[in-house]
């Protein structure tokens, strides 16, 4: 379990998202609460169940982005959702048990991979020894890459050349060779498996497989292949890396940790609640969706194809802009599930100017790093960056107010000349952006946008 303070949680997404403290702070003590608990006697903690959060705020506001950085942040099992993607049970689609599944599917993979790491030097020098063994038994014809085996049939035209036989080299060399790569161009013939294919019974279920509905049923088809001893590497490292993980084990910690440490983050929840009086069409199978929620977030037990995981401690995080409806057209007994909310603020030209400069991925970064690549080198002022904050304010305001996202249409517009014109035949070049180039650039349109302010 991680072992953050609140304090560092925050500190670590102040990095890449700006204000929003109140959120921030929510995410922070949920996810220090889940540590308190697990330290406590197991009577105790079996009554302690997490606080939901549900995120309240204007669209491109960071609601998303902050979900997405606790993920990195945190190694918490962690599956981001959209409501809008279910549908209620018993119709065709996505059911809202896939939640579930789809957590128990990413706990197990962060499990797998640590122990993948655990194992790592021991399989890496059983996948080299293999490699060596092979190519002992090979012979090698010197000065081409293109190795035959003993077991390769030849036809009538070919003459089998053997002029080293490697054989003769020492075994504790050649497996020094191997491990610093000499050979990793060099083709051996190896055994493959190919993957079985895949066949979607029913549409739009991506969990439908076949193969792995019948188990073994369809054996697995192998065959011979030519791969260079890079790939085979690749190969080796992971058979043996299975062979030395107890994939039981792996599976039921995995299972273990996405029922105490799981976070499911439930975006756009607002787009399933209904505006009081419109009870009918596609309504129906919104509230129907709430419904299918609810036993999720009240705690209950999930048949998964790894085993029962129960929901009572997985942490939920809902989020919406909540711009037609209101928290309260969610049916009350999921409301009462979320009791921590937070709203996030509206974004003023003075964040945006923040976000522009202070995120570690940075758009105005990001942009120079792109340009970068076609030899200019792209600098904005700060002035001019102060401008395009203002702008966002401006058009946020008299348009549609799309939060943080109106720096990327602004940041595209503004560079659609450069983008284009740039082609990289021609030595590093220096790209100054001004007020001026941002008011001439920007300036018709926005204009256009500060008569209509005064139209009413
Ligand atoms: N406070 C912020 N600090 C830094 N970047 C932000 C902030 N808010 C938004 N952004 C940037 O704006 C974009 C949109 O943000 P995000 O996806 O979090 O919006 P949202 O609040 O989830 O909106 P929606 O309700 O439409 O889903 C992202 O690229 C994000 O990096
Ligand atoms: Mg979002």
């Amino acid at each position: 379990m991680e072992l953050m303070t609140p304090k560092e949680i925050v500190a670590e997404l102040d990095k890449y998202i700006i204000g929003q403290d109140r959120a921030k702070r929510a995410v922070a003590v949920a996810l220090r609460n889940r540590y308190r608990r697990s330290k406590l006697p197991s009577n105790l903690r079996e009554d302690i169940t997490p606080k939901n959060i549900l995120m309240k705020g204007p669209t491109g506001v960071g609601k998303t982005e902050i979900a997405r950085r606790l993920a990195k942040i945190v190694k918490a099992p962690f599956v981001k959702v959209e409501a809008t993607k279910y549908t209620e049970v018993g119709y065709v689609g996505r059911d809202v048990e896939s939640m579930i599944r789809d957590l128990v599917e990413t706990s197990i993979r962060l499990v797998r991979d640590e122990k993948f790491e655990e194992v790592k030097a021991t399989a890496t020098n059983n996948a080299n020894k293999r490699i060596r063994d092979m190519l002992l038994r090979t012979q090698k014809p010197s000065g081409s890459s293109a190795t035959s085996t003993q077991s390769n049939k030849v036809d009538e035209n070919t003459v089998e050349i053997v002029v080293e036989d490697n054989t003769k080299k020492n075994s504790e060399a050649l497996l020094k060779e191997v491990e610093e790569g000499i050979h990793d161009q060099d083709l051996i013939e190896v055994e493959v498996t190919e993957a079985p294919k895949m066949i979607e019974i029913i549409p739009g279920a991506p969990d439908a497989n076949i193969s792995d509905m019948f188990g073994g049923l369809f054996p697995k088809r192998k065959k011979l292949r030519k791969i260079t001893v890079e790939q085979a590497r690749r190969n080796f490292v992971n058979e043996e890396s299975n062979r030395l993980i107890d994939m039981d084990a792996v599976n039921e910690e995995g299972i273990r940790r996405a029922e105490q440490e799981g976070i499911i983050f439930i975006d756009e929840i607002d787009k399933i609640a209904m505006a009081r009086g419109n009870g009918n069409g596609p309504d129906v199978s919104r509230e129907g969706v709430q419904r299918d929620i609810l036993p999720f977030v009240e705690g209950c037990t999930v048949n998964t194809k790894y085993g029962l995981i129960k929901t009572d401690y997985i942490l939920f995080i809902a989020a919406g802009a909540f711009h037609i409806a209101k928290v309260e057209d969610l049916i009350p007994e999921l409301q009462g599930r979320f009791p921590i909310r937070v709203e996030l603020d509206n974004l003023t030209a003075k964040d945006f100017y923040n976000i522009l400069t202070q995120p570690k991925n940075a758009i105005t970064m990001q942009q120079a790093e792109l340009l970068k690549v076609d030899n200019i080198d792209l600098q904005f002022e700060k002035e001019a960056l102060q401008e395009i904050a203002r702008i966002a304010e401006l058009e946020n305001e008299n348009h549609e107010n799309i939060g943080a996202r109106r720096l990327h249409t602004i940041m595209e517009s503004l560079l659609d000349e450069i983008s284009f014109e740039a082609d990289g035949n021609y030595p590093i070049s220096k790209v100054v952006i001004t007020k001026d180039l941002v008011q001439k650039v920007l300036g018709p349109t926005v204009e256009k946008y500060d008569i209509t302010r005064y139209i009413m």
